[in-house]
């Protein structure tokens, strides 16, 4: 049943050191702990709800790591967070407060102190600018999804990986989905032909709204707009690229990160129409066309009240695969008929058992903390800009109502972030309208 898994890993562009990933260690708050030479130092941008999490699974994916600095823009962010790591890691959680890192330059600070990895978990406009000082300062990263909102911010994160690979750092990425062993064996079939031919697809994040902060008494405009960064397209990329993305990512890792020829759709706002949700829309259908005239279709909304949908279907010349998100069906019909439900009660249980226990987003830092110890660096830049890239060339089709090509929307000169920010900053873009909102 471990048929193809090698194989199939490599395809999918991810190195996997199974045999060096360490066991679950919930013992780690409760164990004394004591500073060596092979401690690894973890730092934390973005202290948030993502950031946060991911900090834990980096104290969990090894026996000698610490968290020692935490840079957030604001300090409330970061003092909530401190305290919830404190409370589950104890002495793992070893943050000074000259370590503890506040305001929109923090990141600097933090990447100058002596930390050997960083995690970026602030909004996605500030990615390029924190993954490239982490990189030069000689940092190990994981990186959150999305890594740019525009092309000229992705053009600039695909060097930094590139010279993260020069520098034998580990880049991982949190496209969590590729971390998943199910959608491994799922998707590994499907490159390695087991549905024959693609002839296209479907795929589909279809899913509820998000939070919402009200405007403190005190907060500038630029406050109430980072602490609300997913309503902005210049500070989220729009649900599309924020969110949605993770669907995108999926198929284009089935179709082996291949480059679609031509991407076009449409999408607007309808429900979610109040000026406090900035100026994103709240759907989209995108076409993705790849050469032969195979097409994904690809539909995103945040709509409450509508039914959700999270799944990747392609059809192939020999049969079909199937992966839903929120039902956790993962199957192949056709020839080569397989089903995640036969494959942990019959064949591969213990895989599943692992994965289980482990979870997607602990094995992303399984993998990166093994890699580090192993000297064997991960680097996920490229099929990660990819997806990025598939997601920001499907909302400038949208957009503008143009059908984009792959390498127009590579080369976009569009600037949706304006770079350096203060907190006094005013910024606004309107709502992109198709027809009107050119294309550039
Ligand atoms: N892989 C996943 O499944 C997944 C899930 C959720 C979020 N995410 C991604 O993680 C990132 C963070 O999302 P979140 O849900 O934690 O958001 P959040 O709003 O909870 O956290 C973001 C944090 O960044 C801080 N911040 C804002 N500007 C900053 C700056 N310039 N420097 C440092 N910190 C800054 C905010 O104050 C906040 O604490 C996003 O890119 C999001 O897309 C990924």
């Amino acid at each position: 049943m471990n048929y193809s898994r090698r194989k199939f890993i490599k395809t999918a562009g991810i190195t996997t050191i199974g045999s060096t990933v360490i066991p679950n260690l919930a013992w780690a708050s409760k164990t004394p702990w004591t500073l060596n030479s092979n401690t690894l130092k973890v730092g934390l941008v973005g202290c948030g709800g993502r950031g946060t999490g991911a900090a834990g699974e980096a104290l969990n994916a090894d026996p000698n790591v610490i968290l020692t600095a935490m840079a957030d823009a604001f300090e409330d962010q970061l003092q909530t967070s401190f305290n919830t790591l404190k409370g589950k890691y104890g002495n793992k959680v070893q943050v000074p407060e000259s370590n503890k890192f506040v305001g929109l330059d923090a990141y600097r600070k933090l990447v100058d102190s002596d930390v050997d990895v960083v995690l970026l978990a602030a909004p996605p406009c500030f990615r390029p600018q924190h993954l490239e000082a982490a990189v030069n300062a000689g940092k190990h990263v994981f990186c959150e999804k999305p890594f740019a909102v525009d092309a000229p911010g992705l053009r600039r994160v695909m060097e930094t990986a590139r010279k993260a690979g020069a520098k034998n750092l580990s880049l991982v990425s949190g496209f969590c989905w590729r971390y998943h062993q199910p959608k491994r064996d799922t998707f590994g079939r499907v490159l390695d032909g087991q549905i024959g031919e693609i002839l296209g697809g479907e795929a589909t994040y279809n899913t509820g709204e998000l939070w919402f902060k009200e405007r403190q008494r005190g907060w500038s405009d630029m406050e109430y707009k980072l602490r609300n960064w997913l309503y902005y397209n210049w500070l989220s990329g729009d649900h599309l690229v924020e969110q949605a993305i993770h669907g995108i990512d999926m198929f284009s890792w089935a179709m082996g990160d291949k480059a679609p020829l031509k991407i076009s759709g449409t999408g607007g706002r309808q429900k979610r129409t109040d000026p406090k949700f900035g100026n994103v829309y709240d759907h989209f259908g995108l076409t993705y066309e790849y050469d032969d005239g195979v097409k994904i279709y690809f539909f995103c909304r945040q709509q409450e009240g509508t039914t959700p949908s999270y799944a990747v279907e392609l059809t192939g010349r020999d049969g079909r695969c199937y992966v839903d998100c929120r039902t956790g069906e993962h199957k192949i019909t056709g020839k080569n008929a397989w089903n995640l439900a036969d494959a942990i009660k019959f064949t591969d249980a213990e895989a599943y058992r692992q994965t289980k226990v482990r979870g997607m987003y602990q094995v992303e830092h399984d993998e990166l903390f093994a890699s580090i110890r192993a000297n064997k660096p991960v680097n996920d830049g490229e099929w990660m800009t990819r997806s990025n890239l598939l997601a920001l060339a499907g909302r400038m089709a949208a957009y503008s109502g143009q059908t984009v090509t792959f390498d127009q929307a590579l080369n976009s000169s569009e600037v949706l972030f304006p770079g350096e920010i203060s907190l006094d900053t005013r910024y606004d873009l309107p709502v992109a309208i198709p027809g009107i909102t050119p294309f550039r």
